[in-house]
């Protein structure tokens, strides 16, 4: 139950909504659009908590959209975009944006030196709305206070650390949080962001994942009028690009066995959000898992190594580690895990560099259990090479690797 202001400079592109009023009020909640030029102020009672808190992702009757999104123009679709402002994210907002589509990107409160301007002006185009997808009542308000229904959500929501709690409290709780508010403002469709590793789950940021992807998959099966497209992309160019530096300054290329234990066809982030943003109104990618990775074929991190040699016009110098050093380190950690629980997340990063030191990035043929090239689709038109010249040329900026830096 909420009582809403909204102030338009112009006419407001989206539909109106009906607003109710009660007693007591917690501190309003502002949202402010540049691009639209609105800003909207909500009261929200302590029922909308009450409502909040329920779990429950239905939605109710008079904010249920239809599929029939489908068939207007971007201008009259809005889309909802929660881990707006991570590496894909961005991208994503800003494909939307280019195509036309009313896009909300949501985005937690910028904390220290940060600012809201820098966070709006990252995103423009959007209308962007600070609140805090981890906490179900907050988010739910500052959805209401926007005053919009939504159509289509899409989440680029992760963990930034991989770390085991935080990856429960994102991947799984705060993207079911998000599912849930974007389902009482009327979302028909649910975009999300996984991994193509999730098929074979042996961290717990992947577990999270999985289990997400089911429960939306299971409320697309209770409610014919909503759809989803789980995405599962290969590996991103940013998680390939850290060595290019290192080597670019005289050192070798550090690689795990042969440099030949695992293979992936890397997509870059512009070309990932093409394909999100086509998931957003294409029929076809409804109510589908949708492994996606770049153009041309498979490659190995020695063969990543060579391209990088070759682009720096010297002599390949490889150092080969044996995948046991990555055993021996992981299980010094977890015995250290057993007796300092507080070093299960030192664990957990251990576990999800071997991971990748050693698991293709590629669709696992049901036929065979095997990894296969043949199989995972490519899409775009990036590659790891035009990427790897432009990490020589103008560095690694703007490429967030993460606390860790490892995925
Ligand atoms: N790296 C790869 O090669 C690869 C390959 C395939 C799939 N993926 C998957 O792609 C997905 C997205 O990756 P990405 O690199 O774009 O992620 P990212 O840059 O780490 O972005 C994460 C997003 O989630 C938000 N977020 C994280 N913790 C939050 C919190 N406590 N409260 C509010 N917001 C929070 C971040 O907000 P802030 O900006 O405010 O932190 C950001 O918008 C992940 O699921 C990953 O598993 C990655």
């Amino acid at each position: 139950m909420s009582l809403s202001f909204s102030f338009f400079s112009k006419p407001f592109p989206l539909h109106s909504q009906t607003y109710f009023f009660t007693h007591p009020f917690p501190p309003p909640i502002l949202c402010f659009s540049p691009k639209f030029k609105t800003l909207s102020l909500t009261i929200t009672a302590a029922a909308a908590d009450a409502d909040a808190a329920d779990a429950s992702t239905s939605p109710t009757p008079q904010s249920r959209n239809s599929a029939s999104f489908r068939t207007k123009p971007p201008h009259q679709v809005n889309v909802l975009v929660v881990g707006s402002t991570g590496y894909i994210g961005k991208f994503v907002v800003k494909e939307l944006c280019r195509r036309g589509f009313n896009v909300v990107a949501v985005a937690r409160e910028p904390s220290g030196d940060g600012t809201r301007n820098v966070v709006e002006r990252e995103l423009t185009g959007a209308a962007v709305c600070f609140t805090d997808v981890t906490n179900p009542a907050s988010l739910e308000q500052s959805l209401e206070a926007l005053a919009v229904p939504i159509d289509v959500a899409v989440s680029c929501l992760a963990s930034r650390s991989g770390g085991i709690q935080d990856s429960w409290k994102i991947d799984y709780e705060a993207t079911r949080n998000s599912l849930a508010a974007a389902r009482h403002r009327g979302a028909a469709h649910f975009v999300l962001l996984s991994a193509i590793c999730v098929q074979k789950p042996l961290l717990e940021f992947q577990r999270a994942k999985l289990k997400f992807e089911s429960e939306l998959a299971g409320e697309a099966a209770k409610d014919p009028d909503f759809s989803y497209s789980i995405v599962r992309p290969t590996a991103f160019f940013k998680s390939l690009g850290g060595q290019v530096e290192t080597v670019k300054d005289g050192k070798p290329y550090v690689m795990f066995g042969d440099g030949r234990l695992c293979s992936c066809k890397p997509i870059s982030e512009e070309d990932l959000a093409a394909f999100i943003a086509d998931c957003v109104v294409e029929e076809s990618k409804a109510g589908r898992i949708l492994p996606v990775g770049g153009p041309g074929k498979a490659l190995t991190p020695l063969e990543q190594g060579e391209i990088l040699f070759r682009l720096l016009g010297r002599k390949p110098k490889f150092l080969k580690v044996p995948i046991g050093v990555m055993d021996f380190a992981v299980g010094a950690l977890e015995l250290l895990a057993k007796v300092f629980p507080a070093m299960e997340d030192a664990a957990e990063y251990g576990r999800i560099g071997r991971y990748y030191a050693a698991e293709s990035m590629l669709v696992i043929d049901p036929a065979t259990g095997e990894y296969s090239a043949d199989k995972t689709p490519g899409y775009g038109k990036d590659t790891l090479e035009e990427f790897f010249a432009r990490v020589i040329r103008d560095g690694m900026a703007g490429q967030e690797l993460g606390e860790q830096s490892i995925f």
